[in-house]
């Protein structure tokens, strides 16, 4: 599609779903969304968005692939290890309890990865794990603790698979007590108020698909957002290679501590747009 097709479909999507392509990576957007429409029998991207626009159910097939919100339980289990045998305790040394926030959280996954290692390095502490994302349909599901196939709790190990979930006809669903430590809410990265005060804020293969103007802002947001001594906790990918100049301590290729001399802002009240649980 050229540029002017893209704006287009841009438009349109904004106007029918509040998703904004202008935050996301231009050229990646458009190769994706080329691929995308070609699977459907239309003439060119007018006769697509006629189409969403009269399809609800297209509609939301088309926020699931432009969202793309796959997850597991410790997807990445080597930094899942250092998250529990350093980051974690290193927080809890100096926390009594813990203000966490996985941001970009698809199905919950990932949120309740950390509320496990909490009750396991700290039972008896209370912490908060606030887990957002601009999906509600995928938040709502997460909020219900699964189901979640085998393919997602692929890296639990065996004795925390027996432990933290109960298993039915092929899927497994996380025990009531861990789904409670975890609160969801729908929250726009781009758009939306951050909170303050984290500990530690886990944002992964969620900012891989915005633009680098958008990536910035974000990286200032999500620093300003942490306690000072706070960690940031990356995707693989997404590497910071100019964590200095932005405040940040790098600890290694996925964990980054906001310096101290970085200004903490005041504590303000929970994220916007609405919680699901
Ligand atoms: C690939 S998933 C990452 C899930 C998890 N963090 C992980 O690494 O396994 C990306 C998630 O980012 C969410 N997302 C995309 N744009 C967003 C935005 N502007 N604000 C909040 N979440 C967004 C998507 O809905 C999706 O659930």
């Amino acid at each position: 599609m050229n540029a002017e097709e893209f704006n287009y479909v841009k438009k349109k999507i904004r106007e029918l779903t509040q998703f904004d392509l202008d935050n996301y990576g231009h050229n990646q957007m458009i190769r994706r969304l080329d691929g995308y429409i070609a699977r459907f029998k239309v003439r060119n991207v007018v006769q697509y968005c006629k189409l969403i626009e009269r399809d609800k159910h297209e509609l939301e097939k088309l926020k699931k692939f432009l969202t793309i919100n796959v997850s597991e339980f410790f997807r990445d289990a080597v930094q899942f290890r250092l998250l529990q045998d350093e980051i974690l305790p290193s927080l809890l040394k100096k926390n009594l309890g813990l203000n966490i926030w996985s941001a970009g959280c698809s199905n919950g996954a990932e949120a309740y990865s950390v509320a496990i290692l909490l009750d396991r390095l700290s039972p008896y502490r209370k912490h908060r794990v606030l887990a957002t994302d601009i999906d509600k349909a995928i938040l709502n599901q997460a909020a219900t603790g699964g189901p979640y196939g085998a393919a997602e709790v692929r890296n639990v190990p065996p004795a925390l698979l027996e432990k933290y979930f109960i298993k039915n006809d092929g899927n497994f669903r996380v025990i009531d007590r861990i789904c409670n430590k975890v609160t969801f809410g729908l929250h726009d990265l781009t758009q939306d108020r951050f909170e303050n005060h984290f500990d530690l804020i886990i944002c992964r293969n969620t900012v891989i698909y915005f633009s680098s103007e958008t990536k910035k802002i974000l990286r200032k947001k999500f620093l300003d957002s942490l306690k000072v001594n706070g960690i940031l906790f990356i995707g693989a990918t997404e590497t910071m290679l100019d964590a200095r100049d932005n405040g940040f301590q790098r600890l290694s290729a996925c964990f980054y501590r906001k310096k101290s001399g970085v200004p903490e802002k005041s504590q303000e009240p929970v994220v916007s747009s609405g919680s699901t649980k």
